[in-house]
């Protein structure tokens, strides 16, 4: 087993070197953060070597090096550069995801590129991808992937992370490519982001765009089931915790702590970003000079913007508008000796950044956006004998993991400045307490323990959706069924009907049954060796009103009522009167969501909500739930959540009861349940250990088939007693 990363980036770049090339580590969360991932199991990259050029020679030089590192290089066409990396990638999707809306651009051109890379990435893969290799694909250059590979190989495990922002529907809806993009990403057994809120909106943008069926974290495919989860990306604590005492690194602080004297020191470290909230944060610095003079001469700000996608245009300006502010602050405020922003555009290697870190007092972090920022968990694990202080955006992802830092809204420019001051006065007892808060979280919460989570996850769900597959009823299911169908001499067939016999409808008056279904239903009940039963949640009058003239047996109201040889009996002593506190509960319920209804029957009361908006329909769900707890359980009522209904019922009887009754009356060598619904799974439970239970449309642990699709249920009853 390997486990193949494919990002955009590998975790190095290649730069050239005079007449060679050499490798040098890639700036960026994702790269730096899994970059110093070591696992068990064989480790592969593939990804964009940062790097143009066309000559076959060199590429080969470039992949021989990469190779030795088990890093698999895919090259890029300076077009492809241009519309798939700094076209749909950051001048589409980030601005989107980073909610920087009149930022983004939509081109043809870019969405060709973007498919067409998605597509090489999948090729250059393939070729040693094997069926038990774990794929892991990072983010958003590579939304479209997880599918690709899917469909080539359709039983490898593949996962997918989000390091981006996901933003709200009401955002992602604009996107035109919206619907591929998702079913790109449903490629994946298990999609992983940041933040509960991220992984909130990305299911909202699924039942939404796509209309699939989501149970919370689980989205329904017809073939697997795709988990969404909340894995926060951590850093690898330990090296950012020794790195301050290693030889190179401390005689850089010292040097560092030389130049700057007795100055305090407060340090911001972004890619140039217009996420980041560089322009915020020097203004609000700015201003904090001007509103408090006692801190000029005393207090400076160190700014690392590290050179990021300037052929983006935004991005150029961005960098024209840094240079100018800073210009202008050290114009205004600069006395001899003391510069107030020192601003470095440059990279700087691992030793020199954490030298900064373990000198700075204080660290800025504010953006305006961000999807974890991992300079934020850096800055806190440099730190030992002498505590600093973290200034945090609420808008980052971490920000949610390090509530011990002082958090600010970066559009809060006075927030930010009354943050400085308060860091600048903190006494060192309370700055050693939160520092010992954070470091106790990140130290556990690493880099190594966010893939081990991850993969461990992805695994078990690859297990489950390979399990979901061989249950699904294919041709030799099928062959081995009508065999044991044609060799029984007496045969109890128990059908739902709603979802099952009928598709799904919007309003529940028009599933009435299709002169095939009829025809089918007439077939099936004329073959002497069959007892046919219909076990419905429908009431007595709706059955016999649709099946007239059937020789068929019913079920009503979950077995409250069952008819047979033409005749119905009951098995609920009376019918149930109605307390008013639930009627009014319900009928509350309605009042407040517009296109729900409540159907009263003699053994239950169920609230109907087929035609409400999902995150309406999920609300008032909960609510009438915890709103009937109360009166059932004094009343002795039982409360089913079933398929867009709520169900208030005796407990005495379900459609399992039904079943049992039917099995004690007579002996059958072949029973067969089918049914798509929770309630249905009362039937799967009571049937003989030979029996046969399938489930149509969800996955359901408990049966033993399962047939995804309801428009193949006739198919397959038409093939089964043919
Ligand atoms: N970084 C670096 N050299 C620098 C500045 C930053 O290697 O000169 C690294 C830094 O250590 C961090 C990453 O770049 O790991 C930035 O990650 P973050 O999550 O903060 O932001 P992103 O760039 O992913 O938006
Ligand atoms: C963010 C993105 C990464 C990206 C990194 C650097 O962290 O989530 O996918 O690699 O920024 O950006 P770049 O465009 O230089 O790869």
């Amino acid at each position: 087993m390997k486990l193949i990363i494919i990002a955009n980036r590998l975790p190095v770049k290649i730069e050239r070197k005079n007449d060679s090339f050499a490798v040098k580590r890639s700036e960026g969360g994702l790269a730096t953060g899994l970059g110093s991932l070591k696992t068990e199991a064989e480790m592969h990259w593939v990804g964009w070597p940062g790097i143009y050029t066309d000559n076959e020679k060199e590429k080969q030089e470039i992949t021989g090096k990469l190779n030795e590192l088990n890093y698999h290089p895919v090259f890029l066409s300076a077009e492809q550069i241009e519309n798939y990396y700094e076209g749909y990638s950051n001048s589409t999707i980030w601005p989107l995801c980073h909610y920087f809306f009149s930022f983004v651009q939509y081109k043809t051109e870019y969405w060709e590129a973007y498919r067409q890379v998605n597509t090489l990435f999948c090729e250059e893969a393939l070729p040693f991808i094997e069926d038990d290799d774990i794929i892991w694909v990072q983010d958003y250059q590579l939304m479209l992937l997880p599918k690709k590979i899917r469909d080539k190989k359709p039983n490898v495990n593949i996962g997918y992370f989000h390091h981006i922002p996901f933003p709200s529907y009401e955002l992602f809806r604009v996107l035109p490519e919206r619907e591929e993009v998702l079913e790109g990403l449903l490629g994946a057994d298990l999609i992983g982001f940041h933040t509960h809120d991220y992984m909130r909106h990305f299911i909202s943008a699924i039942y939404r765009v796509l209309d699939l069926n989501c149970n919370l974290d689980e989205i329904s495919l017809k073939d697997r089931i795709v988990h969404v989860d909340a894995f926060p990306m951590g850093i690898n604590y330990e090296q950012y915790h020794k790195a301050p005492t290693l030889a190179g690194v401390k005689k850089r602080s010292d040097r560092l702590k030389e130049e700057l004297g007795n100055q305090t020191t407060i340090l911001s470290v972004d890619r140039l970003d217009y996420s980041k909230g560089i322009l915020h944060r020097l203004n609000a610095f700015a201003n904090f000079l001007e509103n408090h003079p006692e801190y000029r001469k005393k207090v400076s700000l160190a700014m690392i913007v590290v050179p990021s996608r300037d052929a983006v245009d935004r991005y150029a300006d961005l960098k024209t508008q840094i240079d100018q502010t800073i210009g202008k602050i050290n114009g205004q405020y600069s006395t001899p000796g003391w510069t107030p922003v020192y601003y470095f555009y440059q990279s700087f290697p691992f030793e020199e950044l954490i030298a900064l870190y373990d000198i700075a007092d204080v660290a800025l972090v504010t953006p305006l956006r961000d999807g974890m920022n991992l300079v934020a968990k850096e800055y806190l694990a440099t730190k030992r004998d002498k505590p600093g202080v973290l200034i945090l955006s609420e808008m980052a992802g971490a920000a949610i993991e390090l509530p011990d830092s002082i958090i600010i809204n970066p559009n809060d420019t006075q927030e930010i400045e009354n943050a400085i001051l308060e860091a600048l006065t903190m006494p060192e007892k309370e700055k050693r307490a939160r520092l010992d808060k954070m470091q106790k979280r990140i130290s556990t919460q690493t880099v190594k323990k966010w893939a081990g989570d991850f993969v461990k996850d992805l695994r078990h769900i690859s297990e489950q959706n390979k399990e979901i597959i061989q249950k699904t009823l294919g041709k030799r299911q099928l062959t081995q069924l009508k065999k044991e169908y044609q060799q029984a001499s007496k045969r109890l067939i128990l059908l739902d009907y709603d979802g099952t016999l009928s598709p799904f409808v919007k309003n529940p008056e028009d599933a009435l049954p299709t002169e095939e279904l009829l025809k089918l239903l007439t077939k099936m009940t004329s073959d002497k060796k069959n007892k046919v039963v219909i076990n419905s949640g429908r009431n007595r009058q709706v059955l016999d009103k649709w099946f007239k003239g059937l020789n068929l047996d019913f079920a009503a109201e979950h077995g409250a009522y069952f008819k047979e040889n033409g005749k119905w009996h009951k098995n609920i002593q009376q019918k149930i009167e109605w307390d008013d506190e639930i009627l009014n509960i319900i009928e509350h319920t309605i009042e407040k969501t517009p296109r729900s209804h409540m159907e009263v029957k003699d053994s239950s009361l169920v609230w109907h909500y087929r035609k409400v908006d999902v995150w309406l329909a999920e609300l008032r769900q909960k609510q009438l739930i915890n709103a009937l707890i109360g009166p059932a359980s004094r009343l002795n009522l039982q409360i089913v959540p079933g398929n867009k209904i709520v169900e208030i019922k005796s407990p005495d009887f379900n459609k399992g009861s039904e079943v049992r009754r039917l099995l004690q009356k007579d002996n059958y060598d072949f029973v067969l349940a089918i049914g798509d619904d929770t309630t249905d799974e009362d039937m799967f439970h009571a049937l003989p250990p030979d029996g046969v239970s399938i489930k149509v449309g969800n996955f359901s642990p408990v049966a033993k088939y399962r047939i995804p699709l309801q428009s193949s249920v006739m198919p397959f009853f038409e093939n089964l007693i043919k």
